[in-house]
């Protein structure tokens, strides 16, 4: 399959969303991805469901929603009534994960597990048959515009090779730090979904830089 690109909200300009939603809109962007921080998971808050309502009532595109955030269970048919749908939770803030992305498929929505740099991809083995996508996380979670570690190339090769040998039908995601010069390597690595944020709304043509995100010309 092509890849996907999920421009991530939180580099918009928040003073004039509904303009950079209809950028998003018109563009090649597949989903919108929309961070949630709990200021207790990650030090930093972003926002919370009367804004993804909001989102949800003009964007075009389907809610690529990502959980940075403690005790997630609690929320899940809030962010469904909101209107996401995927529904990516962080693997270190679950203890049951396996009834929290059942639940999440429940209602349907896509289930997605998130992991932090130093978590190993090894330890997503018995999940991968209950989930649709692996957010790999290439940044540590909690603000945008960070430095893409590297390491995270190797995470991928492994991944991608635990996904291919049991024969799921699970994405590989890459959130942090991604543009158009990484993202080549990433694709041929095994990635299917690229979030960006800054390379995108910090450009001179954020649409331009979507489009060349999709198609890495
Ligand atoms: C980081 C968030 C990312 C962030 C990516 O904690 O999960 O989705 O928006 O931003 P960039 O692409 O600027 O690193
Ligand atoms: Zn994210």
């Amino acid at each position: 399959m092509d890849h996907l690109v999920s421009p991530s909200l939180l580099a918009a300009d928040f003073a004039n969303l509904q303009n950079d939603i209809m950028m998003i809109n018109r563009s090649d962007a597949d989903w919108l991805h929309l961070d949630i921080m709990d200021g207790v998971f990650v030090p930093n808050l972003s926002f919370g469901f009367p804004v993804v309502k909001a989102v949800k009532r003009i964007a075009a595109k389907p809610l690529d929603v990502h959980l940075m955030i403690i005790d997630p269970d609690r929320y899940l048919e809030r962010f469904c009534d909101a209107g996401a749908n995927n529904l990516t939770v962080q693997y270190e803030a679950c203890t049951h994960l396996n009834r929290t992305v059942t639940e999440i498929r429940n209602l349907e929505m896509k289930a997605g597990v998130a992991i932090n740099p130093h978590t190993p991809v090894s330890l997503l083995k018995n999940v991968l048959p209950y989930i649709d996508l692996v957010l790999v996380m290439t940044v540590n979670p909690g603000f945008g515009g960070q430095l893409f570690i590297k390491e995270s190339y190797n995470k991928i090769t492994e991944l991608r090779k635990m996904i291919d040998a049991g024969g799921y039908s699970v994405l590989i995601e890459v959130d942090g730090g991604i543009d158009t010069v990484n993202a080549p390597k990433l694709i041929e690595s095994g990635v299917n979904v690229l979030v960006a944020g800054n390379s995108v709304f910090s450009s001179t043509d954020p649409e331009g830089t979507i489009r060349k995100l999709k198609r890495l010309l």
